[in-house]
């Protein structure tokens, strides 16, 4: 594989610093054309476009002629599989089907029918009362970490908070901590698809497995008790038969629990690692705790747990002399736009303060991020809280996760002080 291409997510310095990539991609190549099958994800006869201006990456959000069905974009005479290599084994077919299935993937009306069904449980005022028992949540988390022995601030904390949370207000118990974990892991690796392997398929098609098995256990309890819980509208719409298929249910579950945790975790890890680095930022968050609403827009700016995403291009579209063609795909870098000077003056710099701060990092347009004031509020309660501690990071070398989709980190040794 050709390395000399100015995006190059398999480049492992990449990981370690993407931003240095998107300057450079701001400032000579916005609207770049990538090599023939360059990503692994690339569908064969089409081009592939890695959008990274702000202007760009927002109209893309927001145009309907840029979808997520390859059906609605695929030019004719061209398979029905958008990569159609390797095929996969039936096991991880019913993964990519399950994942395929849910609203991040659909195009109207079919996501429209599934984002409504949900959609109502993440109003902002419904979020807001959830405010009392996430604080019980992260002072309960917390607390091991004031015995002043090191602790792993992601694995002890980032990685349990969200899971938690969603797992209550889905009402699925989650009792065993590490084996969600393990779940929701291996299934966002495979999302990453820029490196997923067979094998990375392969076992995040046996955790979609196992985790079905799961929710299939608590949805059968559930039909026989219902609540007032997410779980069980869910369970109504199916039922229904005209809104919900069965396994629409089900992968609307795995999606809630996957985006809603990989996510938030890595909002708060790299929110901790950010201010470790910014010891004013963190002084001035800790004794104005009323800034931490516009402090959690400057970390996702800054450090966006979502990097980028895609689209497929649907008819032609005209980016002043680029030319894009139905079946392209266009690759859009969230966390570069985010850094785009001609909106975000100095982009480089991290200002708690920043004001106006419309970031891209959950998107735009139809799909705008469902769980964003659920994100929010968790980010808030919990990194003013760490903000507010006397935890300090135990490290310089960050180890950031091999993913490049998602950006976080795998553990984050910290100390009470
Ligand atoms: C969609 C980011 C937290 C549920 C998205 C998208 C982004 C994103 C960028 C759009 C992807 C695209 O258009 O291709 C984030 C970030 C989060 C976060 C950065 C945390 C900091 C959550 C939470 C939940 C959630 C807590 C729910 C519990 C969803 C769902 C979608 C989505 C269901 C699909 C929406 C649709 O397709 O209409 N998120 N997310 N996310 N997110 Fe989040």
């Amino acid at each position: 594989m050709t390395t000399a291409c100015l995006f190059n997510p398999y480049d492992p310095a990449f990981l370690q610093d993407p931003y240095a990539t998107y300057r450079a991609l701001l400032s000579q190549s916005p609207r770049l054309k990538l090599p023939e099958n360059f990503l692994q994800e690339s569908v064969p006869n089409t081009d592939d476009w890695c959008l990274s201006g702000y202007a760009d990456v927002s109209l893309a959000l927001r145009d309907r002629r840029f979808v997520r069905e390859w059906d609605n974009a695929k030019p004719a005479g061209l398979g029905t599989t958008a990569n159609p290599r390797p095929e996969p084994p039936p096991f991880i077919k019913e993964f990519l089907s399950g994942m395929n299935s849910t609203m991040l993937f659909r195009d109207p009306p079919a996501h429209t029918r599934l984002r409504t069904l949900i959609n109502k449980a993440f109003t902002p005022v419904a979020i807001e009362s959830l405010r009392p028992r996430i604080t019980d949540l992260v002072d309960y988390l917390l607390q091991p970490f004031m015995s002043g022995s090191q602790m792993d601030l992601i694995g002890d904390f980032a990685l349990p908070l969200p899971v938690m949370v969603i797992g209550e207000m889905l009402g699925v118990a989650v009792t065993d901590r590490d084996v969600f974990k393990s779940w929701s892991i291996r299934i966002a690796r495979a999302l990453d698809a820029t490196l997923a392997s067979p094998q990375v398929l392969q076992e995040a098609a046996e955790a979609y497995r196992d985790l079905s098995l799961y929710l299939k256990d608590v949805i059968a309890e559930r039909r026989q008790n219902p609540r007032e819980d997410i779980l069980t509208n869910l369970i109504r719409a199916e039922e229904d038969g005209q809104r919900l298929s069965e396994q629409e249910l089900l992968s609307s579950c795995v999606l809630l629990l996957i985006a809603g945790h990989e996510t938030t975790t890595n909002l708060i890890g790299n929110g901790f690692w950010t201010l470790h680095h910014h010891a004013s930022a963190r002084d001035l968050w800790a004794n104005h705790p009323e800034l931490g609403p516009a402090a959690v827009e400057e970390i996702l700016r800054f450090e966006p747990p979502v990097q980028r995403t895609m689209r497929y291009v649907s008819e032609p579209v005209q980016l002043d002399d680029v030319g894009l063609q139905r079946g392209d795909s266009v690759y859009l870098l969230l966390a570069a736009a985010n850094r785009d000077p001609s909106v975000f003056p100095n982009p480089d710099s991290f200002d708690i303060t920043r004001k106006p701060n419309r970031h891209l990092s959950f998107a735009a347009g139809i799909h705008f991020c469902l769980g964003a004031p659920l994100a929010r509020l968790e980010g808030d309660i919990a990194l003013t809280r760490l903000a507010q501690s006397s935890l300090v990071v135990d490290t310089e070398v960050p180890a950031w996760r091999n993913m490049t989709v998602f950006r976080g980190l795998e553990q984050l040794p910290v100390h009470a002080e």
